[in-house]
Order: C-alpha cells, then structure tokens, then sequence
C-alpha cells in the first residue's frame, strides 16, 4: 500500500444481507416488537381500503354519479386514522427512546398490556364506527347511537393509553456526572 496507509473498507448501507447476517450472528437482533408490527400492518391494510375507496369516489365522480357524502367520511376516516395514525404509533412504539426506568419489564419499550390495549380499543373503536356510521345515518336508532358512544369512547382510550406511554419515552437525555 502507497505510504503505508490503510484504506479503510467501503461503507455499505446498514441494511444488505450480509450486515444483517452479521448482526445475527453476533447475537444482536433488529426486531419490531410485536405491538408496532400490529400497528404498522393494520395501517398498511387501511392504506389498501382507502385507496380502492378513493378510486370508487373518484370513478362515481368521472361517471357523473352523485358521491355519497357518508362514504367521503368513511374513506377520510380509514385514510387518516386507520392508515396514519396507526401508522406513526407503530412507528413512535418502535423508535421513540426507550425509558428503561419507567417500562424496565420490557427493556423499556411499554407496558406490553397498555400497549396492546392501545391498538385494540383504536381498532375496535374505528371498526365500530366505520360500520356503524352509515347504517345510524340512514336510519337513526338507539342501538346506533349507542354503537356510536362506544366507538368514540374506545378510540380516545386507544389514544389516552397510547399517549401516556409516548409521554415517558420522550425526554432529554441525562446529565453526564462529569460535567
Ligand atoms: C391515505 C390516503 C388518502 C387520504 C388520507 C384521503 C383523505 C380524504 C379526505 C379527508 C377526503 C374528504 C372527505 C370529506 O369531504 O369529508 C377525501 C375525499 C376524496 N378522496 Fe381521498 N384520501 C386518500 C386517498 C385517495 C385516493 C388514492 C383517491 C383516488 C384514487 C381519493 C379520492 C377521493 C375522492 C374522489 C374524494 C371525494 C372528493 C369530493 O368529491 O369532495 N382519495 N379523501
């Protein structure tokens, strides 16, 4: 080598193959913990569903049919809560820093039953209103209306509980002892 001087290897992206190899071999895992995968993959199937209903609202459009307002509603409500919503909580359990004081029993990530309660009472609370919406708009009932209580109830707990779990991982980092 000219001068002695050691080239340093080329940097690869973090992600090919072999580097994932690597990280296996050596006993360190990048895994999604199981909580963001349902959110991330819920999300993913609503992106699916508010797409083809995007393409139905938008060919009645083309056709000169009249839009059906309760489905613009729905196909808002799957497009922003059930695809970006779910989206970026599945993301913030994975990313955000963990808070090994706080949530010690799952190396600090959350409280796994909080978690999980957090994606279905969303879930369910969405579901219920999606397919409830339309059916208590067309024909008012107290069934309906009640329907419609336990949805917007459960999706505020998916979010209290979500946000209470995001709060404590969010913070500066500590003071180094030597400065
Ligand atoms: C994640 C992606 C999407 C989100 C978050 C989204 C969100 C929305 C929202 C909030 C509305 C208004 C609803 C209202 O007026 O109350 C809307 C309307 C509409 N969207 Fe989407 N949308 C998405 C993707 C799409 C796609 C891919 C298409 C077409 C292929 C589409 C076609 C339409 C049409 C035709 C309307 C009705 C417009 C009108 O007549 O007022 N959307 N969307």
């Amino acid at each position: 080598m000219p001068g002695g001087a050691r080239s340093s290897p080329p940097c690869r992206p973090l992600k090919d193959n072999a580097t994932l190899n690597l990280y296996a071999r050596s006993g360190l895992k990048i895994v999604m913990p199981y909580v963001s995968r349902l959110f991330i993959k819920t999300g993913i199937a609503y992106l699916v569903l508010t797409f083809v209903a995007g393409a139905v609202l938008l060919s009645l459009e083309a056709a000169g049919r009249p839009v059906p307002y309760m489905i613009e509603i729905e196909h808002g409500h799957a497009g922003f809560v059930g695809w970006l919503v779910n989206t970026v909580i599945g993301v913030a359990y994975w990313l955000l820093p963990v808070n090994r004081a706080r949530f010690a029993e799952t190396q600090g990530r959350y409280p796994e039953g909080r978690a999980r309660f957090s994606f279905y009472a969303l879930n369910v609370g969405l579901a219920l209103r999606l397919l409830s919406e339309p059916w208590f708009t067309r024909q008012p009932s107290p069934a309906g209306s009640a329907f419609l209580y336990l949805a917007a109830l459960l999706q505020v707990l998916g979010i209290a509980a979500f946000a209470s779990i995001a709060w404590q991982r969010v913070f500066p980092p500590p003071l180094r002892p030597d400065i």
